[in-house]
């Protein structure tokens, strides 16, 4: 064991010895401690003494060399203590290295101009549109309850944003939509409707449950209305699909959107595509009902249009009405967003104002 005892006290003087010279004051800069030559020599001092113990014919590797020559009852113990005394010189290289460089660094710095202290470049870091964040809280939601998401086309022929949704050319309703034409034939969709349509035709007798977000566009623009909006279209088609369902889903959705609290209605109305069709009202967030400028007084605010789906409709793309029922819904997501956030103007949504939206 005497050997091991030797170089391990050897180690320990050798190790102390170059320990202070790195603490000592400006001793990487070249301090006279460090005969001048600063952080150069203390790196060729680290590496000589790490060689002399460590490298493949430093001290300790010599240890091992000879312990073919010990009794072999004395291998085992002999192995240990020469194993544990290369961590301890493997830690103490390590922890000078380390402390070598910080002071290479600090003596660069002070060196130099640099003021360590100033404090950084901010980098502002952007965060998802309110309505966007709205929009994939919305698809998640339907997601968890296993429906699928779906998309279709912004520019669309007449008989997908209309004819096939039991609008005709000349019916009243038409008016309700102030649409952009491309051609006679083509339009930019006024709804997300479309969707229903496109995916029935592609995804024949078999049930659907649908989640399609998307852009939409109409002539108006004033206060309340931007040419381009974003909805959010529902379908379910099913065997015995009722309205029901079509209830108790949004109800679900309701209390997840804006809370427990939230209570809804439905009022009767009327779209071509669904028959009964209604209004779905959420219970006003701003006042919880009592009835404020927001709701109006009413205590209500108007989420969007719902229904079961129109027989008509599922004629129009070859589905039979006999076997098949279903429901639908289309929200306009900037109504959800200002009720889910309490945004009292719907234009703070397209202003892109930063002081708005850094709250975000
Ligand atoms: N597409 C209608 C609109 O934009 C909203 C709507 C109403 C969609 C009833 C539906 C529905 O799916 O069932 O005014």
């Amino acid at each position: 064991m005497q050997p091991i005892d030797e170089i391990r006290v050897r180690l320990d003087g050798d190790m102390q010895k170059l320990e202070s010279l790195v603490a000592a004051p400006g001793a990487v800069a070249g301090a006279p401690a460090n005969e001048g030559e600063g952080a150069k020599a203390l790196s060729r001092q680290f590496e000589e003494l790490k060689v002399r113990y460590l490298g493949k014919k430093g001290d300790i590797s010599g240890l091992l060399r000879v312990m073919g020559t010990l009794a072999p009852e004395a291998r085992p113990e002999y192995g240990k203590l020469v194993n544990e005394l290369r961590d301890i010189a493997e830690a103490r290289f390590a922890a000078l290295q380390a402390k070598i460089q910080e002071a290479e660094i600090a003596d660069s710095v002070s060196g130099s101009t640099l003021d360590a202290t100033l404090p950084g470049y901010r980098v502002p870091l952007g965060s998802l549109h309110p309505m966007t964040q709205v929009r994939e809280e919305i698809i998640s939601f339907f997601q968890g309850l296993g429906f699928e998401l779906a998309l279709a086309p912004e520019v669309d022929n007449d008989w997908y944003n209309f004819e096939a949704l039991n609008i005709p050319p000349d019916h009243p309703s038409r008016d309700m939509h102030d649409t952009f034409y491309v051609d006679d034939k083509v339009v930019l969709r006024t709804h997300t409707s479309n969707v229903q349509v496109h995916y029935m035709e592609t995804h024949q007798d078999q049930p659907i449950r649908i989640i399609a977000p998307g852009f939409v566009y109409r002539v108006d623009n004033d206060a309340t209305h931007s040419p381009m909006f974003q909805q959010v279209e529902c379908l379910v088609v099913d065997k015995d699909i009722s309205f029901a369902n079509l209830k108790g889903t949004l109800f679900l959705w309701a209390r997840h959107m804006f809370g427990t609290e939230t209570t809804m209605r439905f009022r009767p109305s009327y779209f071509p595509f669904t028959e009964p069709s209604a209004e779905m009202d959420v219970s006003c967030y701003f006042c919880k009902g009592q009835g404020c400028r927001t709701c109006k007084q009413t205590g209500w605010i108007e989420i969007g249009g719902c229904g079961s789906v129109d027989p008509n409709v599922f004629g129009k793309v070859g589905w039979d009405p006999e076997k098949y029922t279903g429901f639908a819904f289309g929200f306009g997501i900037d109504r959800i967003t200002m009720l889910k956030y309490g945004i009292p103007d719907i234009s703070h949504l397209t202003r892109n104002d930063n002081r708005f939206l850094r709250q975000f």
